[in-house]
């Protein structure tokens, strides 16, 4: 791999001053919604491994309002299926390496997009980001991480342009929480890892309100306490839901599956059947400080949170959204030094 590719895998492993820097520049491309061709001559393709329907539509347009060329592939639909692993003999469905596939596409496009979710079989493997590594090992152009096993770094820079925008520019000493939702599947961890360390890192205090049996990675939760550490801020968790919301400046929700679904999925999903209360309701909203209303989407409504909760005056979810388009901008002009 070529030195110095700036490619972005998560937040945590790029300076503050980039994060902070990048920031603002996702609330400039929101004031200034111009059309550029600042990136003409430049391409980037983006492959799902996965669903989508924000970031595939808003990293194309914001590489389509630069200026650049996008390529959008879903794999395994009009493209080969792909094998990731090392020294497999493929006679399997998969006909073709990443190796090769990520190496070709690397000689034509300057940038790589990526989504590939999280396994769900085997967590060190997630937890260690072995699929996304194996893609940035063969490639020689920018890695851009549309949502991977444990990270979620555009939904991150949009969210935080997002609070930033809701609190005109100062967040810190805000109350965060980050709620965990009931949902019929046992979702990655992706998007809860990089809210909690999005508040954490914009100096906000973060309840983490999740069942016993939820609890983010440990590892995770220690860097947000490093982050908070530099504020005096608080990172706090708790099993009690109706009590978390007292107080919260902002609510982010968000279904996340609990550890047992690596290792025994069916008891995992009878022990989650038991949360089905844990749902935002208006009730809850009510014991908050007007708190703003968030969700990274998609959103199942009336399982994770209420009709009224989503159509009610606090919420800023879809303003939310918008903000992946401008925050995707700011990662290409960084990643591309435009
Ligand atoms: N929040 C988010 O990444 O949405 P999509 O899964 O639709 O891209």
């Amino acid at each position: 791999m070529p030195e110095g590719l700036r490619h972005l895998i998560d937040w945590h492993l790029i300076e503050d001053a980039i994060w902070w820097d990048r920031l603002e520049a996702a609330r400039r491309f929101a004031r200034d919604r111009r059309w550029t061709d600042r990136a003409r001559g430049r391409s980037i393709v983006l492959l799902f491994f996965n669903p989508s329907l924000r970031t595939r539509t808003s990293m194309e347009l914001a590489a389509v309002e630069l200026g650049a060329h996008v390529s959008v592939l879903t794999v395994g639909q009009g493209t080969w299926s792909l094998e990731w692993r090392d020294g497999i003999r493929m006679e399997g469905a998969e006909a073709e390496h990443i190796q090769e596939a990520i190496g070709v596409l690397s000689r034509y496009y300057d940038a790589i997009g990526v989504r590939a979710f999280a396994s769900m079989r085997d967590y060190e493997l997630d937890r260690r980001e072995v699929f996304l590594g194996r893609i940035v090992r063969a490639s020689r152009v920018p890695i851009i991480n549309l949502e991977s096993a444990f990270w979620h770094p555009c939904q991150a820079l949009g969210d935080a342009a997002t609070l930033l925008d809701l609190f005109r520019g100062s967040v810190q000493g805000r109350r965060f929480l980050l709620t965990w939702a009931y949902h019929p599947r046992a979702l990655p961890m992706a998007v809860p890892n990089s809210a909690l360390l999005m508040a954490a890192r914009l100096g906000m205090h973060v309840t983490v309100a999740r069942p016993e049996g939820y609890a983010l990675d440990p590892d995770v939760m220690a860097l947000a306490r490093r982050y908070a550490a530099e504020y005096g801020t608080e990172i706090r968790e708790t099993d009690r839901f109706e009590e978390a919301f007292d107080g919260a400046e902002v609510v982010y929700a968000k279904a996340w599956g609990g550890r047992l679904a690596y290792t025994d999925p069916q008891a995992e999903a009878e022990g989650r059947a038991r949360f089905q209360d844990w749902r935002v309701t208006e009730a809850h909203m009510a014991r908050t400080r007007e708190a703003f209303f968030l969700h990274c989407l998609p959103v199942r409504r009336n399982v994770v949170v209420d009709d009224a909760v989503l159509d009610g005056p606090r919420a800023r979810h879809l303003l939310q959204a918008e903000y992946r388009l401008h925050a995707q901008k700011a990662i290409l002009e960084w990643i591309w030094a435009l």
